[in-house]
């Protein structure tokens, strides 16, 4: 990217912070235009590996259809935004789902996308004191799907806003693609007070608050895993989880031609 794009899309995310993110924008572009199916394979190399669990279960057509389900997503803002956050995007829920290893063929940050559900849970994840999403006797709301989907009370509203039985019917973000993408889709999009959204951050609506600015909270790609994970990685300095979180970003946006934004790391945020 010229400088000169890089400027404008600097001067677009401020102005957008003040007026709201549709004071400046570029024409609509459909996300499958932005990441054709090649770059995608080119981004998970080996997600259909014999030896990644998730083998065959997130295609790109999937990826695509349940993104139409969010119209904002990836089609905000200017083009290196709109690229900046589908990397963002790609790049947590490929440490979600990672299969790599510092020695792994093709680097660590090749191997996203090789799990679709918890292999060892620690629980059952529910959290029986939620009444508002009881869980269901027998089932387990462990991590499924890209973002690992876990707890009854992101089961129950995932489901709410996305037509599925979250609570009766978790099994289905780990068998189903396209609902599986939409769940990670759903947790980007979607703000959960104080949190602000994935989303809000990537593309410039976010404003911190006093209190935010006081913790460091400023937007950028270590904001998004403190929405995602602060609670146990972020204010750590040199958090391996957090580090391999940024690796992939870094992968991606470099495959996409963009910059990464400032504030990469949460390593001096307070959580939420
Ligand atoms: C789909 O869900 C059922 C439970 O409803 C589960 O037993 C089965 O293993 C799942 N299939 C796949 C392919 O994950
Ligand atoms: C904010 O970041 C600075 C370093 O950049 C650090 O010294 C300070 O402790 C951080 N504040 C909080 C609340 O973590």
């Amino acid at each position: 990217m010229t400088s000169s794009t890089l400027l404008l899309c600097s001067i677009a995310l401020l102005y957008s912070a003040s007026f709201g993110a549709e004071a400046w924008t570029s024409p609509y572009i459909p996300v499958s235009s932005l990441i054709s199916k090649s770059l995608y394979d080119k981004f998970f190399l080996h997600k259909d590996d014999t030896a990644c669990p998730a083998k065959d279960f997130y295609p790109y057509d999937a990826f695509i259809r349940a993104s139409k389900s969010f119209p904002a997503f990836g089609t905000t803002g200017c083009l290196a935004t709109r690229k900046r956050e589908i990397a963002a995007f790609l790049a947590q829920i490929s440490h979600e789902t990672t299969g790599g290893w510092a020695t792994a063929p093709d680097g660590p940050f090749a191997w996203g996308l090789c799990f679709k559900e918890e292999i060892s849970p620690q629980s059952n994840y529910c959290d029986s004191t939620n009444t508002q999403w009881p869980c269901f006797p027998g089932k387990s709301y462990k991590g499924r799907g890209p973002i690992q989907l876990s707890w009854n009370y992101n089961y129950g509203p995932a489901g709410k806003a996305l037509g599925f039985d979250g609570l009766r019917n978790p099994e289905i973000v780990a068998n189903n693609s396209v609902i599986a993408f939409k769940t990670a889709m759903w947790f980007w999009m979607t703000e959960q007070k104080p949190k602000p959204s994935c989303h809000n951050v990537m593309v410039g609506i976010y404003v911190p608050t006093e209190d935010d600015i006081a913790a460091n909270r400023t937007a950028g790609y270590g904001l998004v895993t403190n929405i995602i994970n602060g609670g146990l990685e972020c204010g750590i300095p040199g958090d391996a989880r957090v580090n391999d979180r940024i690796g992939f970003f870094e992968r991606y946006t470099k495959l996409f031609n963009v910059d990464t934004g400032p504030n990469l790391d949460c390593a001096y945020q307070k959580p939420f």
